[in-house]
């Protein structure tokens, strides 16, 4: 199996179900309405996103956060993974009565234990919550601009996609590249290709997280490809929230095909029942993938992470030393 890269997974979201019950314990919450037989309970994105709000709300000191860094980073890389970019949500941690910057320091914390003991690079993309509204967006995307953190280098907006407008948030993206942070936002999941469109005409992002749903629009895939955006794809998290039937009509191959960049990424990993293994593993089954077209979605994830080159080229370069 090639090494492995995933450029988008929410932080919370990768706490699985035996850690929120530890938490839940901790905090003397019952968890029964959204774990049960130690898997979580969901069923459409609204009640998902309830589970994840729950389980989301367990996590409250900072060690708590730098042990939820700590524990998936060190899974990853047990699975091959050289890399990590992690979406953070400020807002989450508010909820909690916990500051940005300590919540932020927290995870970093637990990503450099990981670090120590497995080697596996991470970065933090502060992301704005579209269900939180534009002003809390911004918020993040202010405090993303100044917080100086050497690890975060992303900005994006994640959440339910069905509300408001992508022009809305135009202002903070636009404050995110002013600091020199990499963009991508959520677009083309629970929305169809006019969403991608408007992403890509109003946020101009380096990158989508899934944008899956542009193969609805053949001329709008062939922008894709030629302004070179990448997309995060998240076959399993899509078939979990029904955004297609089975991954036999998955579009990451033709996506591919059509010259597309495309990466490999699991989301929530819990919460649809995977990890970046099984996505690579999936793809290896579902899409026709051998060892060396899995090795290029790997590689096109370090090209588009947001890290500075000297990183990048080492990234690369532990690439090279496996492929050989
Ligand atoms: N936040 C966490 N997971 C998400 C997803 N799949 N789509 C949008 N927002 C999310
Ligand atoms: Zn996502």
């Amino acid at each position: 199996m090639p090494l492995k890269a995933e450029l988008h997974c929410h932080i919370e979201g990768a706490a699985a179900p035996e850690l929120v019950i530890r938490q839940a314990q901790k905090y003397g919450k019952d968890t029964s309405p959204y774990i049960q037989d130690g898997s979580f309970v969901w069923h459409d994105f609204t009640s998902f996103l309830a589970a994840y709000d729950f389980s989301s709300d367990l996590f409250r000191t900072e060690e708590d956060y730098a042990r939820l860094a700590d524990h998936y980073l060190t899974s990853l890389a047990r699975d091959g993974a050289i890399y990590s970019e992690i979406f953070t949500s400020p807002d989450h941690a508010g909820n909690a009565g916990l500051s940005a910057k300590a919540y932020t320091d927290a995870l970093g914390e637990g990503m450099a234990r990981a670090k120590a003991k497995t080697g596996i690079e991470g970065r933090m993309i502060v992301t704005g919550v579209r269900n939180a509204g534009v002003e809390s967006i911004e918020q993040a995307a202010r405090f993303a601009a100044r917080c100086g953190h050497p690890l975060v280098t992303g900005f994006g907006v994640a959440g339910d996609e069905r509300m408001g407008d992508l022009e809305d948030y135009v202002r903070a993206f636009e404050i995110a590249r002013e600091a020199g942070l990499g963009i991508t936002v959520h677009a083309g999941e629970l929305m169809g290709w006019e969403s991608v469109e408007a992403a890509l005409d109003h946020i101009r992002p380096a990158r989508i997280g899934h944008g899956v749903r542009a193969i609805e629009n053949p001329d709008l895939v062939r922008r894709i490809a030629d302004e070179g955006v990448v997309l995060e794809c998240c076959p399993s998290s899509n078939i979990a929230l029904k955004v297609f039937d089975s991954f036999a009509d998955h579009p990451f191959p033709a996506l591919q095909a059509a010259g597309c960049k495309v990466t490999l990424n699991s989301d929530d990993p819990p919460y649809f029942w995977t990890s970046l293994k099984r996505e690579y593993d999936i793809a290896a089954e579902h899409f026709s993938m051998n060892d060396k077209a899995l090795a290029a979605v790997t590689r096109t994830a370090v090209e588009a992470a947001f890290v500075d080159r000297k990183t990048k080229a080492m990234l690369l370069g532990r690439l090279d030393v496996k492929g050989r």
